[in-house]
């Protein structure tokens, strides 16, 4: 599968490695950009990476020529990936920070793609205290860290802080996706709250803000995955290469999942679909007069008890958000709804959870329970999808066994 890549270079000897890399991602069908901090136009110059990539080289963040079409906006929506090869001491220290005062680390900082850092330095640059804190830091909020190798430097001493080879760069990028189990599967993923609306203006709804179904459908994109992201309202840009289909309502959610379910290979129910709505729905705005003092509800349909009767039915894996007693409700929930796996988390007065960047959650299967510890949604996303593959993996193996 070909992606499009932002290729991030700073300062430093490596930089003419970059070149090299480039011309090897476009061999493989990818298409790349390229952003220069300051630094690394001393070592390599943009027309050089314009005429391999084949695209304008971004190199200043506060440039009124390109700022008139935010650059950093449109490279950070381009990447399906970045990757930024070679990455200085200083790129890091920045990029940990969550500074963006170049036009690559705006980038970094405004996309949801992966990001990955393939560092470059002298050996003990690379081994100071400092430095590695700034890789664990960067570690922690979801950055990839590729390398780097050991051997004979450019300054003449021998150490680990070597670029890895553009082979291997290449590899690294490739491996993620081919690998995984998921590769050339079809996800549906719900995502988000719905509305339940009770006239024109008013509704019922929930604190969800869709972003760890969001988090998901990227992660699964990114592995190869066919994902159709059903979404109700949210404030979030669909990850590029997702189908996306909006819905507002949970009667429509269920409608769209069902057309989208049939020949998927995974449900991944993480939307938060309202249990009723009002049974009325005026149209006109509605008064104190003609609501009184109670509201008639109804019943919404059960959208992953539905996917769970259907045959042959899809792998199911559904959400728990619970105030109390989260395993014993997260379990009997599972196999309420015949889901193969439940991914439970606790809300109400915790840290995570809904309307927060950060998750915590437990994962139960009829064998197994595993425990993901607090974390971005954005790293949590990529560890559960790993983990989903993984049991989607074993899952089809001993179903193609039983076949035989
Ligand atoms: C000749 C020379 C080679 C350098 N090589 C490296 C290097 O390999 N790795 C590194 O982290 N910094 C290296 N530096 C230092 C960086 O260029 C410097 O920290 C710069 O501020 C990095 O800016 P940037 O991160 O915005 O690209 C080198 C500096 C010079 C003058």
């Amino acid at each position: 599968m070909s992606q499009s890549i932002l290729l991030g270079v700073s300062g430093g000897i490596a930089a003419y490695k970059s070149v090299d890399l480039v011309r090897r991602l476009r061999e493989r069908g990818h298409t790349v950009r390229v952003a220069m901090t300051q630094s690394a136009q001393s070592f390599v110059t943009p027309l050089t990476f314009q005429a391999v990539s084949g695209h304008p080289v971004g190199c200043d963040l506060l440039d009124a020529a390109t700022e008139a079409a935010m650059d950093h906006i449109s490279l950070a929506r381009f990447a399906d990936q970045i990757v930024i090869a070679p990455a200085s001491a200083d790129i890091m220290a920045r990029l940990a920070q969550g500074m963006a005062n170049d036009l690559l680390t705006a980038v970094c900082l405004a996309s949801t793609a992966p990001i990955a850092l393939v560092p470059a330095m002298n050996h003990r640059m690379w081994h100071n205290p400092l430095t590695q804190a700034n890789v664990q830091r960067l570690k922690q909020f979801g950055f990839a860290i590729w390398g780097p190798a050991e051997g004979a430097q450019a300054c003449g001493e021998y150490g680990l802080g070597r670029l890895l080879e553009p082979e291997e760069i290449v590899q690294c990028i490739e491996k993620k996706i081919s690998n995984s189990p998921l590769h050339g599967k079809t996800i549906v993923i719900t995502a988000g709250p719905t509305r339940e609306p009770l006239d024109p203006v008013r509704f019922i709804s929930n604190r969800s803000s869709g972003k760890m179904g969001y988090a998901l459908a990227q992660a699964a994109t990114q592995c190869g995955a066919k994902v159709i992201l059903i979404s109700g309202p949210t404030a979030l840009t669909p990850p590029k290469g997702a189908q996306f289909v909006s819905v507002e309502t949970a009667l429509e959610m269920h409608q769209a999942v069902m057309q989208h379910v049939q020949n998927s290979d995974i449900f991944l129910g993480a939307a938060a679909v309202a249990d009723f709505r009002p049974s009325e729905n005026s149209t006109q705005k509605s008064t104190k007069q003609s609501v009184g003092s109670s509201l008639a509800i109804t019943v919404n349909p059960d959208i992953i008890h539905a996917v769970g009767q259907l045959n042959p039915k899809p792998v199911i894996i559904g959400f728990a958000a619970q105030t109390e007693a989260l395993e014993s409700k997260a379990r009997s929930k599972r196999i309420e709804k015949n889901m193969d796996v439940i991914i439970a988390n606790q809300v109400g007065h915790v840290e995570g959870g809904f309307d927060s960047d950060m998750n915590s959650v437990d994962v139960y299967t009829a064998e197994e329970a595993t425990h993901f510890d607090l974390q971005p949604k954005v790293e949590l996303a990529h560890r559960l999808i790993e983990w989903i593959g993984h049991y989607y993996g074993k899952k089809t193996k001993h179903s193609t066994e039983n076949i035989r």
